[in-house]
């Protein structure tokens, strides 16, 4: 029987566990609003763009910067996001992102001048930041280990389903005066739902045992699980988390061997999502299909919601087979099918099949996406929320997202003028090459950790190879 820590008083002691549909409903929100808001914020931009162009006149230098700022605030709230959520616990991390998202929104849709629109970009980035790292981390943390893998793909699912609304607003909107002001406060709605159901949900048990907080931790197991008799899960977790794990490591942990190996694989998994081309895709997708030789914009942007509802439907298959094939049967096969995807498109491009090349390019893209969407898109959300030792694991989860951040930046960045520079055949091919490395380092380095629970995980992790 574990000890209590009598000092450690809360709320959530008292609270009676919920029944377990509303559970399950309150877990789905959470998860999915983060991811949303993700997707929403990152996706709405392209149909923004057009309309800022006339309100404020901005170059295309400022329509650029407009779109990098966002990203390079991720960056920043995913820096701190990590050591933040150590100290203090992730649930008041994510009441205040919540915050941000809605404040962020109203401030960007409601601006007079381009300072106060830049400003609230400005917070909904740093927020979509913070959620893109934390949201699995918490679920990762609350979640028991044979469903862990479902739960928090349920994060990538609601990028998909965000990117896919914000699409779907973006079509809707054109036509309307003023559109965009609506495009950008609408995300305000779900940052609010977010802000109540983070009150609602206790902290992490993972995180309260971590810090001594046995009381708390016992309580928030009750409301999760749904049951008074948590003490078997209880005792489990207070063992397995070492007295190593308990107290917050310093930066300097990042560099020990047994932190390396993850390091390693957060960070390349990060930068191999990125420079494999997806959001070269989801942002610029009717752009290429109009290289491909779709005549009208309408047309462009109705095969472009074809695909964003192929990367929800995807991602769906990958929910229900993250946890029975594994993370990384499931990684391979994704980059397989994302490497045959971008060959096609590459070479169609460059031997210009006449006529039949639009539908070619419109069939492969879909498919490319298909692909990322059962693997690389969800498998390395949750490996970075699996991977690192508790005592780093806010601090680890955050450089990995940064990188993720910061390449996705540079990819988006320099997409347009790649193709300009080398033509749209190398473009693709250059990520097909991307993804064969992708490919050796999967081979190399991922493990798999399905079915263990996440001091399983480190303590393979941390053993000699073999
Ligand atoms: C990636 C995003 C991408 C999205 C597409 C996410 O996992 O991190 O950059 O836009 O998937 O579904």
């Amino acid at each position: 029987m574990v000890a209590t820590n009598t000092s450690d008083s809360d709320t959530t002691t008292t609270q009676p566990a919920p029944s377990k549909g509303i559970r399950f409903l309150l877990i789905a929100v959470v998860a999915g609003l983060g991811g949303l808001l993700f997707g929403y914020d990152t996706g709405v931009v392209a149909g923004v763009l057009l309309f800022l162009r006339d309100t404020f006149h901005l170059d295309a230098t400022l329509q650029g910067l407009f779109v990098a700022i966002a990203l390079a605030a991720a960056a920043v709230g995913a820096a701190f996001a990590g050591a933040l959520s150590d100290a203090f616990g992730r649930r008041i991390v994510l009441i205040a992102t919540a915050l941000m998202f809605v404040v962020g929104a109203l401030l960007a849709g409601t601006a007079q001048i381009v300072p106060i629109l830049f400003l609230g970009r400005v917070l909904v980035g740093a927020a979509i930041g913070v959620s893109s790292m934390l949201t699995p981390l918490y679920l990762a943390e609350i979640s028991a280990a044979h469903w862990r893998g479902a739960i928090v793909t349920i994060n990538q699912f609601y990028i998909t389903v965000g990117i896919f609304v914000s699409y779907l607003v973006d079509y809707a909107l054109a036509g309307v005066t003023d559109g965009w002001r609506w495009m950008l406060d609408l995300g305000a709605l779900p940052g609010l739902i977010l802000l109540v159901g983070m009150f609602i949900l206790p902290e992490s048990p993972r995180w309260l045992a971590g810090h001594n907080f046995l009381e708390r931790a016992r309580a928030a197991l009750r409301f999760l699980r749904g049951r008074e008799d948590v003490e078997d899960e209880l005792n489990q977790l207070h063992r397995d988390i070492t007295d190593e794990g308990r107290r917050s490591a310093p930066w300097s942990r990042l560099l020990e061997k047994n932190v390396r190996k993850p390091l390693i694989i957060g960070v390349g998994l990060a930068i191999f999502q990125q420079i494999t081309g997806i959001n070269a895709v989801i942002y610029f997708a009717p752009t290429i299909f109009q290289d491909a030789g779709l005549s009208s914009i309408s047309i462009s942007i109705l095969a472009t919601v074809g695909v964003g509802a192929v990367n929800v439907i995807m991602t769906i298959v990958a929910m229900r087979l993250m946890d029975s094939w594994g993370r990384r049967k499931l990684l391979l096969w994704g980059l397989w099918g994302m490497l045959v995807s971008l060959v096609v498109i590459g070479i169609g491009f460059m031997v210009q099949l006449q006529g039949a090349l639009a539908y070619v390019i419109v069939i492969m893209v879909a498919a490319f996406v298909a692909f990322f969407a059962i693997g690389l898109g969800p498998v390395f959300w949750l490996l970075i929320s699996e991977i690192f030792p508790l005592a780093i694991r806010g601090r680890g989860a955050s450089i990995a997202t940064i990188a993720n951040w910061v390449s996705n930046m540079v990819v988006s960045g320099v997409f347009l003028d790649l193709l300009l520079a080398i033509g749209r055949g190398p473009t693709f091919l250059l990520y097909a090459a991307m993804t064969v490395l992708a490919i050796l380092f999967t081979l190399w380095v991922v493990p798999e950790t399905k079915r263990r629970s996440l001091e399983q995980i480190e303590r393979h992790l941390d053993a000699p190879k073999g």
